[in-house]
């Protein structure tokens, strides 16, 4: 999920039927009635999602989106409920569409909610992953302003991320959410492309904002975007030194549960399981055998060849499913928890509500229907999913950028060891300081919520009594880990 949601399992079942399907007409991969559309329908289902489209490729009508402006912002005027802190009036929260620069004809869809407390706070920008899942999930249902209750109205989160800071939730990849095209070359396979379309849209959001340019820049975000976060923070980066539009005042970057070095994180699937007792030493040894031969793929993924990164992708996958096989209908987001029937959890208030039509007036997206997950935005990724995001990152810290890795512990698919262990593996100059640095406990309010250890730039963070959506699970922890963080009060020193 990012929140990510989800799926290197729906990929992987769909991925082995994928090479099977090739074999007969690469055309069906659009289908309706392929096998593999059928998987990730259920998938998305398991979250009691059913988004209307796989896509959002539309022909746009006429009273669509105002078209004069490369950047359209709405001020959001929905019914809010309870107390605040602040008037409707005082409250600046904007909904809007960017024409992104380098494509056809695709626009991407953003909120905008100015901070609760003071403009001076830093901005964060949020990335759910999937891919193909929209942030929203993240808005509604973990750190957004509210939440969505019962009675579908909206109720504030007393520890919603705008108590902080100025938040930005972004729908992308292209066909993502309420983010659509008209052509389907707008379509994103690789993070060289996404980082490029979210570098254009910060360009012009400061461009329109330039209040805020000047405040401090947080990138975050959730699971697959493991990938998405250190790319993009790259992009603003190379920007930044080659002097290419205006200065971005990047300060850190932070991945909840994410998925970054596959090579290092499918290696440790088989060493969380058994220490979590979800496998015992018999079914370990067992699986591990699977692991030489997905590490072969990916090494030959990166190296370049695009089919070796869908059979690293087949092969690594296998790993998860043999897991799953053995741990039954548990929750993999989730390992306390256990799907009933088909549903692993329910997210579908969300879709009611921004399908509505009142809301969606308010939010100026015209007709657009709203794609809560896509399966083909996900699908475009396959060759993306097994290439590793360490590389882009020792410059950033070497040049005093934060980055901050934190994990709910009860999170299987991108849990907290695989992700530990690819932090202490990676090459920078503070390597071996960090690994010698103590764990200690992240105390919020006097209670332990976590384990973290920092050097320098470098923080990692375990969350307790959490799962893959650690802002879900622990929402006051969570906005105390990101008000530390910013203010620079989460490391040891
Ligand atoms: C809807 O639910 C919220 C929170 O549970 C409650 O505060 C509000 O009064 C309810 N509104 C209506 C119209 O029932
Ligand atoms: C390990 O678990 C498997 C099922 O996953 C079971 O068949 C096997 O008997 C168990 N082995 C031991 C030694 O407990
Ligand atoms: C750290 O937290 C654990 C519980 O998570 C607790 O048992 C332990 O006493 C704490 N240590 C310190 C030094 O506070």
């Amino acid at each position: 999920m990012a929140s990510s949601i989800f799926s290197l399992l729906f990929l992987t079942i769909f991925l082995v039927s994928l090479s099977h399907v090739l074999s007969y007409s690469s055309k069906n991969l659009l289908d309706s009635h392929d096998p593999m559309k059928t998987m990730a329908e259920k998938f998305i289902r398991q979250l009691n999602l059913f988004p209307k489209h796989d896509i959002n490729i539309i022909v746009p009508s006429k009273d669509q989106i105002v078209d004069q402006q490369r950047l359209f912002e709405k001020k959001l005027i929905l019914s809010y409920l309870g107390h605040s802190g602040a008037t409707v009036q005082d409250l600046a929260h904007h909904a809007g569409y960017y024409h992104l620069l380098h494509t056809k004809a695709a626009r991407m869809f953003y909120f905008f909610f100015e901070s609760r407390n003071n403009k001076n706070d830093p901005v964060v920008m949020w990335l759910t992953g999937g891919p193909g899942c929209s942030s929203e999930l993240a808005l509604f249902y973990e750190n957004g302003p509210f939440r969505i209750s019962h009675n579908m109205s909206l109720v504030w989160n007393e520890f919603g991320w705008d108590k902080v800071s100025n938040l930005i939730y972004i729908d992308q990849p292209t066909g993502t959410g309420f983010s659509y095209t008209s052509d389907n070359r707008d379509i994103r396979h690789n993070e060289a492309d996404i980082s490029n379309d979210l570098y254009d849209f910060i360009q012009a959001f400061f461009n329109a904002h330039p209040e805020y340019v000047n405040n401090d820049l947080y990138i975050t975000g959730e699971s697959y975007a493991g990938h998405y976060i250190p790319a993009f923070a790259s992009r603003v980066h190379q920007g930044n030194k080659k002097k290419e539009g205006i200065h971005i005042n990047l300060k850190g970057f932070a991945i909840g549960n994410g998925m970054t070095n596959p090579e290092i994180q499918f290696k440790s699937y088989t060493d969380y399981a058994l220490d979590m007792k979800l496998i015992n030493q018999t079914d370990y040894d067992n699986i591990n055998k699977l692991y030489p031969k997905c590490q072969q793929q990916i090494n030959s993924c990166g190296t370049g060849g695009e089919d070796a990164c869908l059979y690293a992708f087949q092969d690594c996958t296998n790993i998860f499913s043999s897991i799953m096989d053995i741990v039954g209908d548990k929750n993999y987001y989730d390992i306390r928890k256990t799907c009933e029937g088909n549903l692993c959890y329910d997210f579908s208030r969300m879709e009611t509500y921004l399908n509505d039509n009142q809301v969606k007036r308010a939010l100026g997206v015209g007709d657009i229907e709203f794609v809560s997950c896509s399966s083909i935005v996900k699908q475009a990724l396959g060759t993306d999913m097994m290439k590793s995001f360490v590389v882009g990152i020792p410059p950033l810290l070497e040049d005093g950028i934060n980055l901050l890795i934190y994990a709910g512990e009860y999170d299987l698919m991108c849990n907290w060891l695989g992700n530990s262990n690819w932090v202490h593996a990676m090459e920078w100059s503070g390597k071996r300081d960090f690994g010698a640095a103590p764990s200690i406990n992240f105390t919020v309010e006097g209670e332990d919520k976590g384990v973290q250890k920092n050097h320098g730039p470098l923080t990692f963070l375990k969350v307790h009594d959490a799962g893959h959506m650690v802002p879900m699970d622990q929402p006051k922890a969570a906005l105390a880990m990101l008000q530390r963080w910013t203010q620079g009060k989460l490391s040891n020193t």
